[in-house]
Parts: C-alpha cells; sequence; structure tokens
C-alpha cells in the first residue's frame, strides 16, 4: 500500500471516529467532494477538485472532463427513494468519476450515507468479495442487475455498528491493493 492510501485510510477512520460524517451533504455533488477533500485533503492537489482531464479504467472511458459539471447537476437531481434509484444514482456517479483518483473509496462512502439516510440501511462491505465488485462496477454502464444483486445480499440493518462501519472502510481501501500488513508499495 502505498504511504498516500495508508494516510488517506486514517483520514477515513477519522471521518466516521469524529462524526464528521455526518456534516457531509447526502447525495449531491458537493457531499462527494467533501468526502473526497476529507480523504485526500493534503496527499493529493486535487482533493475535492473535480477533474479537468479526461480519464479511463480498463475499456472504459468515464465521463468527458468538458460535459462533467452539467453531467454532475443532472445526476444530483437524480430520484433517491430507492433501493434501484440509490444503485442507479451510484452507477451515473461512477460513470462520471468526478477525481482524478479516489473515486470508488470516496463513492461506497457516499453510497453508504444515502443507504443510511433513505433506507436505514448499509452495505456490510467485509462480505462484499473484491472479484465479484469490481467485475459488478465494470458491468454496471451496460447493467446494473449484478452489482444490485452483490450489494442487496449484503445490506444491514445495523447501521450504527462500528465494526460494520470499520471493516467495511477497510475493505473499500482493500479494493484498492491495501492488505492488512502488506507494505508494499504497489498501485
Ligand atoms: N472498468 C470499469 N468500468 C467502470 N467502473 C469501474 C471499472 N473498473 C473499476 N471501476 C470502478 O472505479 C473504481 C476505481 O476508481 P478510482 O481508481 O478513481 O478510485 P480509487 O478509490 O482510487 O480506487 P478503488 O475503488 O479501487 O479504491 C472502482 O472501485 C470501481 O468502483
Ligand atoms: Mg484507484
Amino acid at each position: 500500500m502505498k504511504n498516500i492510501d495508508k494516510l488517506s485510510l486514517e483520514n477515513a477512520y477519522r471521518l466516521f471516529e469524529t462524526g464528521d460524517i455526518n456534516s457531509m451533504e447526502i447525495g449531491t455533488t458537493k457531499g462527494l467532494q467533501q468526502i473526497h477533500h476529507y480523504l485526500f485533503n493534503g496527499l493529493y492537489e486535487f482533493a475535492g477538485e473535480i477533474r479537468t482531464l479526461n480519464i479511463a479504467k480498463g475499456n472504459f472511458r468515464f465521463a468527458n472532463s468538458l460535459y462533467l459539471k452539467e453531467i454532475l447537476v443532472k445526476i444530483e437531481q437524480m430520484p433517491e427513494n430507492t433501493f434501484e434509484e440509490i444503485i442507479t444514482k451510484y452507477v451515473e456517479m461512477n460513470i462520471a468519476h468526478p477525481f482524478m483518483e479516489g473515486n470508488g473509496r470516496t463513492m461506497r462512502i457516499w453510497l453508504d450515507m444515502l443507504l443510511k439516510t433513505r433506507l436505514k440501511k448499509v452495505v456490510n462491505w467485509q462480505h462484499v468479495s473484491k472479484e465479484l465488485y469490481l467485475q459488478a462496477m465494470e458491468r454496471s454502464p451496460i447493467n446494473d442487475l449484478e452489482l444490485r444483486t452483490l450489494l442487496t445480499a449484503n445490506l444491514t440493518d445495523d447501521i450504527d455498528n462500528r465494526e460494520i462501519i470499520f471493516k467495511g472502510i477497510e475493505q473499500s481501501y482493500y479494493y484498492e491493493g491495501y492488505e492488512k500488513g502488506n507494505d508494499d508499495v504497489k498501485d
């Protein structure tokens, strides 16, 4: 794990430990930027900032930076009343991928706060396999059924359980390459 990721993980713990998470906007672009800024402030110069360059992952090109601001306005107006609507909104936000780096980790927290506020549920990420999750995310711009199935099976109403929250954060950083006890530098 790179040092940046380790320091960011500490920021993520602190976000929940201090209760600062409760001052972040729910379901908006601003809320997403607030979380990103919290996780990466001092680590990336673009912490909390919407990207102005184009990026891709695998064969997938995320939203063109020329239209990104308008797209984000539309996404934050999307409904978020049901699980299906919230996942659709999350998938669109992933397609937008507003930051140069750190989108996955930021968006999983943003998604959980949406689910918590609207449905009184959160994802129990510790039980969501990295392989299945990344496969479902890759598939999601075309069809989000896999993602819905995977996350539905791992929803919990134990929303204030510290262990679930903190193990979930660790799992989210593990999706990005972190493994406990492994301090190798990798990307
Ligand atoms: N091929 C793909 N198409 C669409 N979305 C993808 C694809 N591959 C990965 N993703 C999503 O993008 C996220 C990675 O984005 P990014 O690298 O900006 O975020 P990160 O926080 O640094 O990484 P990670 O999510 O791995 O922790 C993944 O977590 C996943 O949700
Ligand atoms: Mg990454």
